[in-house]
């Protein structure tokens, strides 16, 4: 049986009568641009996270530029964040003219380890950007304490993580600012790119509101030198119907997350890490295992969906192996990790039978 390693088409089923009547609403009034979908969504989104403001852009990778813009982050800045994550958390840095600086990760959670921040704070440093992983937190109280300690800045990337929660609070509201990403195999996923900042600071709020539109307050009187970057009311219109039902779609990728916790039971698997003080939302079920790229390639051949995040860590990429001059070997938890780590179908619409097959085919395999 092929298992996908996730199908929208049977998340969007139920729900595409409400998503079609929202999206014909959207075509009656023709506010495409910055409609009213946008503010309604903005403001279920600060409520759901339990922040004064939100402020929808075009990207998670948009929402992450002009929060670290609207902190002044620019040339020369250093901006610390881990070494382990998709690229855009460190692309949005260099696009500034800052340098990310990394530290390796906690072997266990693959988050960022809080532990080896403060030895990469220069004068130069500005913030720190910690990421929470496949759907889980990062440890916040201690990066908290080192920001406030070192006078620096925190912007989450929560784009894998909304609705996550780290000893009760939401990811994205812990920061100075927290950016969320829609991307459509997000667990709030649009239909097309989108992106969320979260903060509850007004002058932050203003300044991002003012950057995603070119920097301009009022329409056509630039102070600053902006982006183009709304989320479109489409977007917005088919996200307001999913939002309804993302807490029910986190509970069930728990329970599927769960079942493979309790049913794996070769010993070449390690099953996911979750702090006891975190709400993991599972944005990806990822495992560690031996033998990860012949395993990758079996489960491929039998048809059985999964994905690598991440095959390489961020200091070992072409365009920054020189520029940033860190050598293999530089973090070498996550250099091991990303040889190891694969994820796995987690999405709530699967079924009992494809979860059984997925099982049933990794164990087989270190049979
Ligand atoms: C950790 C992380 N940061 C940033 C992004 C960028 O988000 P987007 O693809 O919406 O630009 C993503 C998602 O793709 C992500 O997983």
């Amino acid at each position: 049986m092929a298992v996908p390693l996730l199908d929208l088409k049977r998340q969007h089923l139920p729900i595409s009568e409400e998503i079609n009547r929202a999206v014909a609403k959207v075509f009656e009034h023709n506010m495409f641009i910055l409609g009213p979908e946008v503010s309604e969504f903005e403001s279920k989104i600060a409520e759901y996270i339990g922040v004064k403001h939100a402020i929808g852009v075009a990207s998670g990778t948009d929402a992450l530029l002009i929060a670290l813009r609207a902190l002044g982050v620019g040339e020369g800045d250093e901006v610390i964040t881990t070494v382990f994550t998709f690229f855009a958390t460190a692309g949005v840095i260099s696009r500034l003219g800052a340098k990310p600086v990394f530290v390796d990760i906690d072997p266990k959670t693959f988050n960022m380890n809080a532990e080896l921040i403060e030895k990469a704070i220069t004068d130069k440093t500005k913030a720190i950007m910690p990421v929470h992983l496949y759907g889980q937190c990062a440890d916040m109280d201690p990066i908290l304490e080192i920001a406030r300690k070192h006078n620096l800045k925190v912007v989450e990337d929560a784009a894998q993580a909304i609705g996550s929660r780290y000893r009760g609070k939401m990811a994205g509201s812990m920061g100075d600012l927290g950016c969320f990403s829609f991307f459509p195999s997000k667990n709030l996923g649009a239909c097309g790119d989108g992106g969320m900042i979260v903060t509850d600071d007004d002058d932050l709020e203003e300044l991002c509101r003012k950057l995603r539109v070119h920097g301009a307050k009022p329409k056509y009187h630039h102070h600053i030198v902006g982006y183009n970057s709304r989320l479109d009311t489409l977007q917005a219109a088919i996200l307001l119907v999913k939002l309804e039902n993302l807490d029910s779609w986190h509970e069930g990728r728990r329970k599927w997350a769960k079942r493979y916790d309790e049913m794996f039971s070769s010993d070449k698997i390690t099953v996911p890490y979750v702090e006891d003080y975190n709400y993991h939302i599972y944005h990806q079920y990822t495992i560690r295992v031996e033998k990860r790229d012949t395993l990758f390639q079996y489960l491929k051949a039998n048809n059985i969906g999964c994905a690598i995040h991440y095959p390489m860590p961020l200091h070992l990429q072409e365009c920054y192996i020189k520029k940033l001059d860190y050598p293999k070997g530089s973090f070498p938890e996550a250099e091991k990790i990303a040889q190891e780590v694969i994820s796995l179908p987690v999405f709530p619409e699967l079924t009992a039978e494809e979860h059984r097959e997925v099982i049933e085919a990794i164990e087989g395999f270190y049979k």
